[in-house]
């Protein structure tokens, strides 16, 4: 089974308590659960809040040839260190897609930027956990 890592950034560990007016009740192991029972890829999600692990996890995915869908979460607004691994993975031909469980862009104006996007192979942002199934069925159309 062809294996996607749905990589997730800084603070998303605490997902079902953090400020959940904007990102829900759901936690991350409810958001592994929903995608392991709907996708046909083997689906290994993880999370970390250490930039230098993100990078590596990036440069696995390289290694690997694996798609990856990325919640870089606050790395998104600076990191042009995690930026510089998604350009690795994108310019061989692999699928990256950046997604947000908010809207950035209608939140305070420092998140209106993403060093990462324009790297990405795209953007989808503001569905809340249905950004990640947007982005596994994306992965699903390319790769067939
Ligand atoms: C986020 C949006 C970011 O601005 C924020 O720092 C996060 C989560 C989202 O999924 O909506 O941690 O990436």
């Amino acid at each position: 089974m062809p294996r996607v890592l749905v990589l997730n950034g800084p603070n998303l560990n605490r997902l079902g308590s953090r400020e959940p007016d904007i990102y829900g009740n759901g936690t991350l192991d409810d958001l592994r659960a929903a995608l392991v029972t709907e996708s046909r890829f083997e689906i290994d999600l993880r999370q970390t809040n250490d930039e230098s692990e993100l990078i590596g996890w990036l440069h696995e995915a390289v290694d690997t040839r694996t798609p990856v869908i990325l919640n870089p979460a606050a790395f998104t607004h600076y990191s042009y260190g995690l930026r510089d691994a998604a350009a690795l993975l994108t310019s061989t031909g692999l699928l990256l897609i950046e997604v947000h469980i908010s809207n950035p862009h209608a939140r305070e104006e420092f998140r209106h930027t993403s060093v990462i996007s324009g790297v990405a192979t795209g953007v989808i942002a503001g569905f809340g956990f249905d950004s990640y199934h947007l982005a596994l069925d994306l992965i699903r159309r390319r790769l067939g």
